[in-house]
């Protein structure tokens, strides 16, 4: 299936890893022009130069922390007009008891999870209104909407960033520009393989037993972690030309760990 989006300009926020990465292949098998923005400058470089050799297509690093106003600005300024916005950063921590998380934390944590996606919203999507046309995905956690304490600075900031990407998506839509969300389970991530492999250096086990035991305490059907590619291929599908009818939706993306009846 053609998603109709050769040519258009994407920016991938957090695109040098994991599922951010995944995006950024599925968009450019499809043909779009790709801006993609990371902090660490190497993977960043390295990740363009595999998936330009791999799809042919334009893929831009650019080296920026989209939690600052600088960042964003210098993300802005190699694309002034994108058509299509696909955000992520890396997993905040994972917490325990809640009452140890500071409100350090907590302001840390926003900058990256909540306040930089949005002041980036603000700054792109009144040109896609005024073109009439384009896609905005935000990649959140599936915590968003199924709250753990061991997620509390993952979750609570997603959960906002949904609500308001709701509202954003309802006042837009009469503009072609769609708006939605996706919100995976656990994969395998650049995120994921330095969590785990720690685990099982402490633990004196196995990055795979470390897999299972999470499996299995957490009970995912699928019995499994997903495959960052994957999420990346609904990434770009929410960017097609045939999303134009879906906004304000959140996709979870999780094997079956949080299925209820809808
Ligand atoms: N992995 C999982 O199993 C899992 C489960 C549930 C939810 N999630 C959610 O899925 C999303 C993606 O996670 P992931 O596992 O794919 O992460 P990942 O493997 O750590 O990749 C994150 C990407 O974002 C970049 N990044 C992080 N902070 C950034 C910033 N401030 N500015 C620019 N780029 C930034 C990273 O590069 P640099 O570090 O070089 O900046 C990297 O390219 C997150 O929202 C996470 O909470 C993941």
């Amino acid at each position: 299936m053609d998603l109709g989006i050769r040519g258009r300009k994407a920016i991938v926020n957090g695109g040098s890893a994991g599922m951010g990465r995944g995006s950024v292949l599925a968009l450019a098998a499809e043909g779009a022009e790709l801006y993609v923005s990371a902090r660490g400058r190497d993977r960043l470089q390295r990740t363009c130069e595999e998936i330009s050799a791999l799809t042919g297509a334009d893929v831009t690093p650019i080296a920026a922390d989209h939690s600052t106003a600088e960042g964003r600005a210098a993300i802005l300024e190699a694309c002034p007009q994108p058509d299509i916005l696909v955000g992520t950063c890396s997993p905040p921590p994972f917490t325990g008891d809640y009452k140890a998380v500071s409100s350090e934390d907590w302001l840390q944590n926003l900058e990256v999870t909540l306040l930089g996606p949005v002041d980036f919203m603000k700054m792109v999507v009144p040109g896609m209104v005024e073109r009439g046309w384009g896609r905005v995905v935000n990649i959140g956690t599936g915590a968003a909407k199924f709250p753990a304490q061991v997620r509390i600075l993952s979750g609570p900031p997603r959960a906002a960033l949904v609500n308001y990407t709701v509202a954003v998506a309802k006042a837009v839509a009469r503009h072609n520009v769609m708006v939605n969300n996706v919100l995976p389970g656990m994969h395998h991530t650049a995120a994921t393989e330095e969590r785990f492999s720690a685990l099982a250096r402490q633990n004196g086990t196995t990055y795979e037993d470390e897999i299972q035991n999470f499996i299995n305490e957490w009970n995912i059907p699928a019995n499994r972690f997903g495959d960052p590619e994957h999420v990346g291929s609904f990434v770009a599908l929410l960017c097609s030309e045939q999303a134009a009818f879906v906004t304000g939706q959140s996709l979870v993306i999780d094997g079956g760990q949080t299925n209820a009846t809808f």
